[in-house]
């Protein structure tokens, strides 16, 4: 990282009534810089892109995130300020991944959790990942523990950047690749799971059932979920009456904050233990 940010950078550049309207943080995946320019500086989005890849020489294409993830998919809007791609190879804990953040949904903010999660896992397991993306959680697991993972997705952009990346990395474990909608599929898995990973704290909730009817008596359920940031101190109780609800007895092995939507609401990690 150089000591100097894109603010520090463009002082004396753009007029000084504008500067406040610079962003300082900026997401990078592999060699793409994503940065977000509010419309009231749109003018100077060529020098801002040209400035941050003058500080960053590893960057070769800026995006300009012009609207925030939404829509199943969870995809964001973009405009390219600079380069002729927009796909590229980001990698973390000795894996690489197949990245497009104009076709399917990643974040390079979630690494620490997927190594948590995969400390977690042991050599045997047979585990689902539900809302799979373009395959972080499996890949990491499957990198280092000799597992069986089912992953389900339902943007088949998301599967062909997953299925490239399994190309690309020298997996310990199987991982077999489901295209469609987890309602659809996952009924179809007859067999019972030790780990459940449902990495889509949005719609989680909806599918709580289901990974309850897959996970084996003793198994696992790493389960996400937004909630206000007034609610987080009860989530635990909130994620038990929820599967009290749906007649299992649970057990919450461990809770953290793994990220927020501003100030209001985080994204809780949940581990939970399906005792009967
Ligand atoms: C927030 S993203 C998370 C992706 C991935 N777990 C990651 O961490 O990068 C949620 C993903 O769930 C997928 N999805 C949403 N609803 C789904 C459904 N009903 N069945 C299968 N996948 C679904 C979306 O297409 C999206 O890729």
């Amino acid at each position: 990282m150089s000591p100097m940010n894109l603010k520090e950078a463009l002082k004396g550049k753009i007029p000084e009534k504008d500067e406040r309207y610079i962003y300082r943080a900026f997401e990078i995946i592999g060699d793409i810089a994503i940065i977000q320019v509010p419309k009231e500086i749109e003018q100077h989005k060529m020098l801002m892109a040209e400035t941050l890849c003058a500080l960053h020489k590893n960057i070769k294409v800026v995006l300009r995130k012009i609207d925030d993830v939404s829509g199943k998919y969870r995809i964001g809007k973009y405009e390219t300020l600079i380069g002729d791609r927009t796909d590229t190879i980001y990698s973390e804990n000795n894996i690489r991944l197949k990245a497009d953040p104009t076709r399917a949904y990643f974040s390079s903010k979630l690494g620490t959790e997927r190594e948590r999660i995969t400390a977690q896992v042991k050599d045997g397991e047979t585990i689902v990942c539900m809302f799979a993306g373009i395959g972080p959680f499996p890949i990491n697991v499957a990198k280092v523990r000799d597992v069986t993972i089912k992953a389900v997705e339902i943007n088949p952009e998301a599967t062909a950047l997953f299925a490239e990346s399994l190309k690309l990395n020298r997996l310990k474990g199987k991982i077999e690749i489901f295209t469609g909608d987890i309602k659809d599929i996952v009924p179809n898995f007859t067999e019972k799971f030790d780990r459940i990973m449902m990495p889509a704290p949005k719609d989680a909730p909806e599918f709580l059932d289901l990974a309850l009817d897959k996970v084996k008596k003793g198994g696992i359920i790493n389960y996400y979920s937004f909630v206000p940031a007034e609610d987080y101190d009860d989530l635990e109780e909130t994620v038990k009456k929820q599967c009290a609800d749906l007649g299992r007895k649970v057990e919450i092995l461990a809770k953290r904050k793994c990220g927020n939507i501003g100030v209001c609401q985080f994204r809780g990690a949940i581990d939970i233990k399906v005792l009967d």
